[in-house]
């Protein structure tokens, strides 16, 4: 299914399992596969928007054996060039042709370990956007800046590129969701989640700097960073909040569905 086709239901929330590289393509198309009915129960629901985010390499398949269904694929990152000689990228036109309608970019792992700078996410971005792939944007402080009260000021560096080019008005977006996730560097995999009263900081702060850009474009707003079944009750309250980005709990089929329906 397509990105814009569910996103254009308001109050649906949005699930993007991010697999990382915790394991073996193997090992993802067999979770995939043995949680087929499971995956598609919880797509099913009108409200729900779940997006599967495994390794390049089992990517394909993954999509061949969800096609038809309302459980959609999204990639970890895409290249900043269109093709070329560019060893071991893999370019967003791929991407489309692998069946995938969301990608990440600029996580912070990438961020960090790849050396990757908002400017490449701008292109990466674009490469996008070129493609009908709905991007979903990791942004976030690291702790030294959230202890001096930057976060805000982090988010407007990282997102500066990206919010002018959707003034630029070049894009023709129909519904095509533009996500943010927001995932604090120091709640990603540590178990410390960042309480309500920051997030509602940055989620309102958000929704402000993105309201005047373009009033069609179809933002989503996702937190990301620890997210768990035994806090995601809470964090679903936050004002502006459209879902969520999850990291190691999303390979445990039962504790990502205790996330969908907030059961403990
Ligand atoms: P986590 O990761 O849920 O394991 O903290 C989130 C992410 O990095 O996207």
């Amino acid at each position: 299914m397509d990105a814009m086709k569910k996103s254009s239901t308001k109050n649906h929330q949005i699930f993007v399992a991010n697999w990382k590289m915790y394991t073996s393509a193997d090992e993802e198309i067999r979770i995939g596969s043995e949680n087929y009915d499971n995956f598609i129960d919880l797509a099913r629901n009108p409200n729900h928007e779940i997006i599967l985010c495994p390794s390049f390499l089992s990517l394909h398949t993954l999509s061949n054996i969800f096609k038809e269904t309302p459980v959609q694929l999204g990639a970890q990152d895409c290249s900043e060039h269109n093709k070329g000689a560019f060893t071991g990228q893999v370019s967003a036109k791929s991407l489309k042709a692998a069946g995938c309608s969301y990608c990440i970019i600029g996580h912070s792992e990438r961020r960090q370990f790849n050396a990757e700078n908002n400017q490449q996410i701008s292109l990466k971005f674009q490469h996008l956007l070129d493609q009908g792939i709905a991007p979903i944007v990791c942004v976030g402080e690291n702790e030294t800046e959230y202890q001096e009260h930057r976060a805000l000021q982090v988010l407007e560096d990282q997102l500066k590129e990206i919010f002018s080019l959707m003034r630029s008005s070049k894009y023709t977006l129909r519904d095509l969701p533009i996500c943010i996730a927001y995932e604090p560097i120091w709640a990603i995999g540590t178990g410390n989640v960042a309480q309500p009263e920051h997030l509602n900081t940055v989620f309102a702060w958000l929704a402000n700097q993105t309201k005047n850009i373009d009033p069609s474009i179809n933002w989503k707003f996702l937190y990301g960073g620890s997210v768990k079944a035994n806090n995601a009750a809470w964090l679903k309250e936050i004002e502006y909040l459209d879902g969520f980005l999850i990291g190691g709990a999303s390979l445990d089929f039962q504790e990502f569905e205790k996330i969908v329906y907030c059961t403990n």
